[in-house]
C-alpha cells in the first residue's frame, strides 16, 4: 500500500469509507499548505484527518497513523514526521480509490533506516528550468527523500549566478552543441531562482546540497576565467563529454580566492550545512608540468599529485568550516591521501576495490553511497535494472556493525550529457528513483520486490497527477537479460571517436608517480 516500505502495518479491523475525501482542519500552516495540495477539495462527507504533534517517540523523522472506522490520526514528534505521515496517507487514499474508496482500518508505525536519502540532478550537461525541478522534489517528497543534490557546475555548463564573476554565467553557461544531440544548451539558475528552489524544497522538507565541483570538471569555470587554470589557456565550454585534462591549478591564488568567493556567494542561498564540492576525475596532468603546483609541493613535501589534490581539498574544507559548512567530496580524492576527518565521502567507483572503501567506512569516514552499479540513472534499465536497485544494500561488504553508523544513506544521480529533456529524465529517473527511495528509508526490512511492484503500479497515477511521466512498467521491469539490445543501442548512441581519445589520452597523463 505505501512506497516506501513502512516499518510496520497492523490491522485492526473494520474499514472506513473515504469516497467523500479527506479534509483537515490541522492549525499547523506547513501541515495545511501540504494537505490542500494533495487534496484541494472534498464532498460534504469527508473523513477528517488529524494531525498531531505530541511526542510519540518515533524520531525525527517518524510517523504513526491511525485509521480507525471515523478518522484518521497521524502524529508524528516533528512537522517533518507528520508530513511523511501526509504522504503515506496520500498513498493509502490512492490505494482505497481503487477498492470502492474503502480503507481498511489499522495503525501505521515508520520511520527511516536511513537518515541521507538523495536525488542527484546534473543541470550542467542539460539545463533544467525550475519547473521542471519544482516537479521532481514534488515526486521526492512523495517518496521521503530529503535531499536534492544540485550538480551546478561541470566542464559542459556553469549554472550558478555569481555577482563577483559575472562571466560564469555570461559565458559559462553556453555550451555550442552537445555530443548527443548536437544542439546547443544554455542556461543558469538567477540567486532568486536558486532561493525559490531552497524554499520551496524546505516546504516539502527537502534539503538543497550545491556541487561545485573542483579542481576538476571546472573547463566551463576556466573558460571565463583561464587564470584558474595553470596555464592560462584559452578555452570553450566543453560541447562533449568525458574526463579533460584541464583542471584548476593548485599552487594559485586565483584558484583559492575564486573558490572563496563562490562558496561565500553559496552560503548566502542555500541554507543545508552541506557543499558538495566534487572532487572527482581530476587528471593531474597539468599539474605536473606547473612551476606554481611544484612550488606547493616543493614547500610541503608533498610526494604526489593525490597529495597535492588533498591539500587543494583541506583549503576548500576549511573555507567551508568558515561558513558552517561540512564538505562532501567524491570518493576518488579520497582514498589516496589525508583528507579532513569532517568530509563526508560520497562513494560512487572503488578503483582499488570496494574493501578500501569499507575499510575507511570503519575507519570513521562518513558516507554517502552511490555505487556506479546499480545506482546511476543515466544508464539503461537492462544495464542498471531497477529489480538491482531494488535489492541493493547501501551497507557495503567489509562495513562492521559499528561501521555501519557511518553510511548516511543513499543518493542515486542522473547525469545528463544523453538526457536532453524533461521526458527522458523523467523515463531515467523513473520509476527507479521509487526504488531507490525504498531502500534508502527501508533497507534490512522484509521487502518483497513482488509487492513492491504492486505497490508502485498504484504510485503511477499519482506520479501522473504530479506531472512525473515514469517510464512504463513493462520498460522498467527489464533485466540485464531482456534490457540488453536497449545497452547496445546507449553505447552505440553514446560512442564518440574524439571524446574516447580524449578519456584516454587524459587517463595516461594523469597516471602519477
Ligand atoms: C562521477 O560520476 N564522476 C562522480
Ligand atoms: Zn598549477
Amino acid at each position: 500500500m505505501i512506497i516506501p516500505t513502512p516499518h510496520s502495518v497492523k490491522y485492526t479491523g473494520g474499514c472506513l469509507d473515504l469516497s467523500g475525501g479527506l479534509y483537515t482542519s490541522t492549525g499547523i500552516p506547513s501541515l495545511s499548505k501540504a494537505f490542500h495540495k494533495y487534496f484541494p477539495e472534498h464532498g460534504s462527507n469527508a473523513v477528517c484527518v488529524e494531525f498531531l504533534l505530541y511526542n510519540p517517540s518515533i524520531g525525527e523523522e517518524g510517523y504513526v497513523i491511525d485509521v480507525n472506522s471515523e478518522k484518521i490520526t497521524v502524529s508524528g514528534d516533528t512537522e517533518k514526521g507528520l508530513f511523511y505521515g501526509l504522504q503515506s496517507v496520500v498513498q493509502m487514499f490512492d490505494y482505497a480509490a481503487k477498492r470502492n474508496f474503502m480503507l481498511d482500518c489499522c495503525s501505521v508505525k515508520d520511520f527511516p533506516e536511513f537518515g541521507y536519502r538523495g536525488f542527484m540532478l546534473d543541470c550542467s550537461r542539460h539545463f533544467f528550468d525550475t519547473d521542471v525541478i519544482k516537479k521532481l522534489l514534488d515526486a521526492c517528497a512523495l517518496l521521503k527523500i530529503n535531499v536534492f543534490h544540485w550538480h551546478l557546475t561541470d566542464d559542459q555548463g556553469w549554472r550558478f549566478e555569481s555577482d563577483k564573476y559575472p562571466l560564469l554565467t555570461e559565458k559559462g553557461s553556453e555550451r555550442a552543441c552537445t555530443r548527443g544531440d548536437g544542439i546547443p544548451v544554455k542556461g543558469y539558475y538567477t540567486k532568486a531562482q536558486m532561493k525559490e528552489i531552497v524554499a520551496y524544497a524546505a516546504d516539502n522538507f527537502i534539503e538543497v546540497i550545491p556541487e561545485f565541483d573542483m579542481p576538476g570538471h571546472s573547463v566551463a569555470a576556466i573558460a571565463c576565467y583561464p587564470e584558474l587554470s595553470c596555464t592560462d589557456e584559452r578555452t570553450e565550454v566543453k560541447t562533449r563529454f568525458g574526463i579533460d585534462p584541464l583542471i584548476m591549478c593548485a599552487g594559485k591564488e586565483s584558484s583559492y580566492e575564486f573558490a572563496r568567493a563562490v562558496l561565500g556567494e553559496a552560503a548566502g542561498i542555500f541554507t543545508s550545512d552541506k557543499v558538495h564540492i566534487g572532487g572527482d576525475e581530476a587528471p593531474k596532468a597539468r599539474w605536473k608540468d606547473c612551476p606554481r603546483c611544484a612550488e606547493v609541493m616543493k614547500k610541503m613535501n608533498l610526494e604526489n599529485f593525490e597529495q597535492l589534490q588533498a591539500v587543494f581539498t583541506n583549503k576548500i574544507i576549511d573555507m567551508l568550516k568558515e561558513l558552517g559548512k561540512t564538505a562532501i567530496v567524491w570518493n576518488d580524492s579520497m582514498q589516496y591521501a589525508d583528507i579532513d576527518k569532517s568530509a563526508v565521502m560520497q562513494y560512487w567507483r572503488a578503483k582499488e576495490g570496494e574493501k578500501k572503501i569499507a575499510q575507511m567506512i570503519n575507519g570513521g569516514r562518513k558516507t554517502i553511497v552511490s555505487k556506479f552499479t546499480p545506482c546511476y540513472l543515466d544508464y539503461p534499465y537492462g544495464m542498471h535494472p531497477m529489480k538491482a536497485l531494488y535489492s541493493f544494500s547501501p551497507v557495503l561488504k567489509g562495513v562492521t556493525d559499528s561501521g555501519k553508523a557511518n553510511v548516511l544513506g543513499m543518493e542515486v544521480p542522473l547525469w545528463t550529457e544523453y538526457v536532453a529533456d524533461e521526458k527522458k529524465l523523467h523515463f531515467m529517473a523513473f520509476p527507479r528513483l521509487v526504488a531507490a527511495a525504498d531502500v534508502a528509508w527501508a533497507h534490512g526490512r522484509n521487502r518483497k520486490y513482488r509487492a513492491f511492484l504492486r505497490n508502485l503500479e498504484n504510485l503511477y497515477d499519482r506520479l501522473g497527477s504530479l506531472g512525473i511521466e515514469p517510464a512504463p512498467m513493462h520498460e522498467a521491469k527489464k533485466g540485464r537479460l531482456t534490457g540488453w539490445p536497449d545497452v547496445i543501442k546507449f553505447f552505440a548512441n553514446a560512442y564518440d571517436k574524439q571524446s574516447a581519445a580524449e578519456f584516454v589520452a587524459a587517463q595516461k597523463e594523469s597516471k602519477t608517480k
